[in-house]
Parts: structure tokens; C-alpha cells; sequence
């Protein structure tokens, strides 16, 4: 970050692409890092000296000390994950206190509700393979101006009104649909108020905060959950997150101006995964790339770290990386787990698409599921566990990155060639 006041680090596939290890980096030079929006169905595991620390909604600079991270209002709040994961960085020795972890007095909070519902939706309508920690029903509640921001806990007699509102609906909803498991709604708000009041301390208003430390020169890390593909808006509809993912969001989610993100890094795998139901053209399913698909799972430890799912492996897909380059305006891209590639004989890259009896270069704004993808084929490269710098890197991976920066018209500023936090060729940001 040494160059840069602000930067925003986004996931450019389905997610899951490693985002927290470069956080952690990029964290090193940070006075403030942000989460703009998603809510604890991201899984962001960062493993310092061996040690595994999975976040799902605090920002994933929380173990730099000198950071401070601030939870935007354009995430979905989840009280109860807040505090236990809160309590488990604490039990870690690690300060969670008010003074270096805000959460904007705005957010919108998930509710009990919300995360049934999210469950029943999936048993009984569209299986879209969601988390089920109930971020779909709270962004929808947001939009139908029936969600309850954190701060609204301030004045008790307004919020118990506009919640048990809230509630009443969401019950009969929930009994349609065949649960009937929701708690009474008295002990549903005591629930909710005690964990506001022990919140309470770390609330602000995101966009003042953010304004006073861009004006106190602080260097600011815009933090990305899911993936561009999952975007509510450009992903692939209607298999996505219910948030807007992408670099531009970094601005409303948190109350800052987009002239605030000075620098827009998007985050790929070296190959591609997908978790829950969608579209994904280079999904390794038969033949010898149903092996490569395995090798990838194996290797590159592919379970959802939230949910504990197999994630869905195939080749890196150049025509969507483009397409997610574009919308995000990134500058350069960060490739991460390159190293889970080592050993296989040959490695693919598609490069275009067979769509309605045509080839194209194009991502498709709609029917991705029909296209089959079209590929070129680069020779594998052995170990890289522990390379650090440009130079020991193999020709052939040299090739396959030289690739993918053709292709995109972008750099790659950033290697990863291991789970540690040093395990990186870091060429300029
Ligand atoms: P939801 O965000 O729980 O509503 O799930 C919607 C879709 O986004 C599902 O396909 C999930 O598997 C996917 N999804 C949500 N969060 C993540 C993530 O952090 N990584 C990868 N996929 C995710």
C-alpha cells in the first residue's frame, strides 16, 4: 500500500479466491481496513506460522495491530456471529475493543428470521445453493424498507415496533413454507437488544469516520467479499450473492465518494472454483479433465470454509476474467494458489466460448449455461512451494501468467505460491 492512500481488493470469479492471505498483506502498511458489503457468508481464512484464523464477517486486517476495521453499512450484520467471533479473536489475545473495530450504526441486521427463512426458501422454491445465513431475506428486507439498522436498537419502543412488524410477516411466511420453528417474538427482541447493548460501543457513522481518517492522510483497504460473478447486478443471475460485489460498491457500502478508491486490485485463482448451483463453463467434468477437476479439490483443499461444501473445480476462464476485469476497473490482478497447479502435465486456459453455433471472446450478459468453452493448452510446471521471487519461477508458469495478462490487458502484480503469509512474488502494485 506504500504508493497508495486507498485500495480496494476484490474477488474477480465465484469467490473463494484467497482474498483474506492479500488482505493480511496489504494489511501490513494499513491504517484502516473496511468490509462494504456481504454479510458472514464469506469465509476468509488467513494461516499465520500454521495457525488457521477463519473470519466470516470481521474485516480480515483485525490481526494487524495497528489497523483499524471498520464494518460498513452496506454489509448485512449478523449480531450473534459478530460477538462469537468477536469472543473467539479475544480467547486468541487479539484487541477487538471499540477503539480498533466499528461497525456502522446503519448496518442492517440479520435476525433469527431471516436465516430460517433463508433455509426454508431453499428446501421449498429456487435452489440457488446459498449459505443459509439468512443474507438473501435481510437484503430483501432492506430493499422493501422493512430491515432494522443497528442504531435503531437506541430507542427501544420505535425499533420493538418496527421489528415485531417485521417479525409478524416473516412468521406466516415461515409457516407457508412449513417451518414452524421461529421463536417467540418476546424473546426474539430481549435476544436482539442484549446483543445491541453489548455492540453498542463500536457503532459510528462509517462515512464521517472514513472522511476524518482520508483527511488524516490514513491508508484505507477496501475489503471485497464473494466474487464479481456473484454480483447481484453482473453475476450470473439468479445464481448470486444478493449484494453488489464489485469495486464499485467499495464507495456506497462504506458513505465515501468514488474518488476515494484510488486503486482497484482483483484477486483470481490460477484455476476456477464455484460453490452452490450456476453456470460455470470450465467446470472439470469429463474425461482427463474431470482428473484435473480432482486434483484441484485435493490439492487445493476446495471445501467452503463457511459451510464446509466441496467447491466445484474447473480451468481459469480468461473470457469471464476479462469480462470481471472490466467491471471492476481493475488496475492489476493478485493470482493466487498457483502452487495447487504444480505437477500436472498439462494445464488449460479458456480463451473463448462456442455460443449460439459461433465462437466469441465475449462474456455473455445472459444464457452463460449454454457456452461451451474453448481452449488453449500450456505445458505444467513442477514444485513452487516456497518461491519468493520472480526469477525461480518456472518458463512455463511464466508463459501461463503472460497469458493471462495478454488476454486481459492487465498486469499481475501479485503471485501466491502457498497458504503462508510470505509465500508470495510480489512484482509492483
Ligand atoms: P448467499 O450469499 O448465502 O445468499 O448465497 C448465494 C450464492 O453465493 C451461493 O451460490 C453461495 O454458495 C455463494 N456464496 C456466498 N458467499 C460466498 C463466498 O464467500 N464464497 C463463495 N461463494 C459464496
Amino acid at each position: 500500500m506504500k504508493n497508495r492512500n486507498s485500495i480496494a481488493l476484490v474477488g474477480v470469479q465465484w469467490g473463494d479466491e484467497g482474498k483474506a492471505k492479500i488482505i493480511d498483506h496489504l494489511a501490513e502498511e494499513a491504517d484502516v481496513v473496511c468490509r462494504f458489503q456481504g454479510g458472514n457468508n464469506a469465509g476468509h481464512t488467513i494461516v499465520v506460522k500454521s495457525e488457521k484464523t477463519v473470519l466470516h464477517l470481521i474485516p480480515s486486517g483485525i490481526l494487524h495491530s495497528q489497523t483499524k476495521n471498520l464494518i460498513g453499512n452496506g454489509v448485512v450484520f449478523d449480531m450473534e456471529v459478530f460477538l462469537k467471533e468477536q469472543k473467539s479473536l479475544k480467547d486468541k489475545g487479539i484487541d477487538v475493543g471499540p477503539s480498533r473495530l466499528l461497525v456502522s450504526d446503519i448496518v442492517h441486521c440479520i435476525f433469527p428470521f431471516h436465516r430460517l427463512l433463508d433455509l426454508a426458501r431453499e428446501k421449498h422454491k429456487t435452489k440457488i445453493g446459498t449459505t443459509g445465513r439468512g443474507i438473501g431475506p435481510a437484503y430483501g428486507d432492506k430493499a422493501m424498507r422493512l430491515g432494522v439498522r443497528i442504531g435503531e436498537f437506541a430507542r427501544v419502543d420505535k425499533v420493538r415496533k418496527r421489528l415485531q412488524a417485521n417479525y409478524e410477516e416473516k412468521a406466516l411466511q415461515l409457516k407457508e413454507l412449513g417451518d414452524h420453528s421461529l421463536e417467540p417474538f418476546d424473546a426474539l427482541f430481549d435476544q436482539s437488544y442484549q446483543n445491541y447493548l453489548a455492540i453498542k460501543d463500536h457503532l459510528v457513522d462509517s462515512s464521517r469516520f472514513l472522511f476524518d481518517a482520508f483527511r488524516d492522510k490514513k491508508k484505507i483497504l477496501f475489503e471485497g467479499a464473494q466474487g464479481s460473478l456473484l454480483d447481484i447486478d453482473y453475476g450470473t443471475y439468479p445464481f448470486v450473492t444478493s449484494s453488489n460485489t464489485l469495486a464499485g460498491f467499495a464507495t456506497c457500502g462504506t458513505g465515501v465518494g468514488p474518488s476515494k478508491v484510488e486503486y482497484v486490485l482483483g484477486l483470481t485463482k490460477a484455476y476456477t472454483t464455484r460453490v452452490g448451483s450456476g453456470p460455470f463453463p470450465t467446470e472439470c467434468l469429463e474425461g482427463s479433465d474431470k482428473e484435473a477437476g480432482e486434483w484441484m479439490a485435493k490439492v487445493g483443499n476446495e471445501f467452503g470454509s463457511t459451510t464446509g461444501r466441496a467447491r466445484r473445480c474447473g480451468w481459469l476462464d480468461l473470457v469471464a476474467l476479462k469480462r470481471a476485469v472490466q467491471l471492476n476497473g481493475c488496475h492489476s490482478l493478485a493470482l493466487s494458489k498457483l502452487d495447487v497447479l504444480s505437477g500436472m502435465k498439462e494445464v488449460k486456459l479458456a480463451t473463448g466460448y462456442q455460443l449460439d453455433d459461433k465462437s466469441t471472446s465475449d462474456f455473455p450478459s445472459l444464457y452463460l449455461e449454454e457456452a461451451k468453452p474453448l481452449y488453449e493448452s500450456f505445458e505444467g510446471w513442477g514444485d513452487l512451494q516456497g518461491i519468493r521471487s520472480e526469477s525461480e519461477l518456472p518458463a512455463s508458469a511464466k508463459k501461463y501468467i503472460a497469458r493471462i495478462e495478454d488476454f486481459t490487458e492487465t498486469k499481475v502484480s501479485m503471485i501466491s505460491t502457498g497458504p503462508e503469509r510470505d509465500q508470495m512474488i510480489l512484482r509492483s502494485l
